[in-house]
């Protein structure tokens, strides 16, 4: 295997250590502005620094490509990472927030890893290997009717206004569903589809770092992602995550 499983999840923990040093002390927090709706701390910046730094003596051979400070010159091999996923709720001092690392080789996602430090879940999955949670294997959840699941999304898209801004979506699909969940991390969200805590998940106008580990922990679990139109892959500009069993049901509304 391309990882050692052990070491990765160490060093990510140690993210999480990190991450949570800065979530404990919320009043001293540095928070910048990227745009008019993207924020940036001081947490994500040093989660970051770690991170590049220990993957790239671990593995000099893999380039990096990071949210916060881009891509290095190797980006045939490369990690991938979102080092919070959830800023806006991380400076609220709210739960929900992750870190997401995903290893791409070839053009094809091979190991991913989502953890979220305020629960201490760590979610990974390695290609063909099957979708793990806390060392305890996880699947999507066996919900067959679209009117009796539940469902998460996001409004990454209201940053650019969008003609589609997802709102008219997701009054469709709230009207046909029971519950409905916007829970502010994409990386996590689509890690609770794998777990079967959300039956499906859909957002537009994420970026590739936002959803690789995810999206390969729920393939390994038996989730479906798709495009919005059903075709199969990661596309982090309209992704959909489901069950598996409420994919036909669901795109009619998409
Ligand atoms: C954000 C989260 C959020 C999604 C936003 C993303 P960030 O990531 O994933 O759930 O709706 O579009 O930007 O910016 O906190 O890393
Ligand atoms: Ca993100
Ligand atoms: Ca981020």
């Amino acid at each position: 295997m391309y990882i050692s499983r052990e070491l990765l999840e160490k060093v990510i923990r140690e993210a999480g250590a990190i991450a949570l040093g800065y979530f404990n002390d919320l009043k001293n927090l540095e928070v910048t502005k990227k745009s008019s709706r993207d924020l940036v701390t001081e947490a994500d910046v040093a989660v970051e620094a770690f991170l590049q730094e220990t993957l790239s003596r671990e593995y000099p051979q893999y380039g990096f490509w990071g949210e916060e400070s881009g891509q290095s010159e190797n980006q045939a091999n490369r990690w991938i990472v979102d080092p919070i996923d959830g800023t806006h709720s991380f400076t609220k001092g709210q739960y929900f927030w992750s870190i997401s690392v995903a290893l791409e080789i070839a053009g094809e996602i091979v190991f991913g890893a989502v953890y979220v430090p305020t629960v201490d879940d760590y979610y990974c999955a390695e290609k063909g290997m099957g979708a793990w949670k806390n060392g305890m294997p996880i699947k999507v959840s066996g919900e067959q009717n679209l009117g009796d699941s539940m469902v998460a999304t996001g409004f990454a898209c209201l940053r650019n206004y969008l003609e589609d801004n997802n709102l008219q979506r997701f009054c469709r699909i709230a009207q046909k569903t029971t519950g409905q969940r916007r829970f502010g991390s994409a990386a996590m969200d689509i890690c609770m589809v794998a777990d079967g805590q959300v039956d499906a998940f859909w957002e537009q106008e994420l970026n590739l770092y936002d959803v690789a580990a995810g999206a390969l922990i729920a393939m390994e679990a038996g989730a479906t992602v798709t495009d919005f139109k059903g075709n199969p892959g990661i596309f982090p500009k309209q992704i959909l995550v489901t069950n598996g069993k409420l994919l036909e049901q669901i795109l009619p509304l998409m």
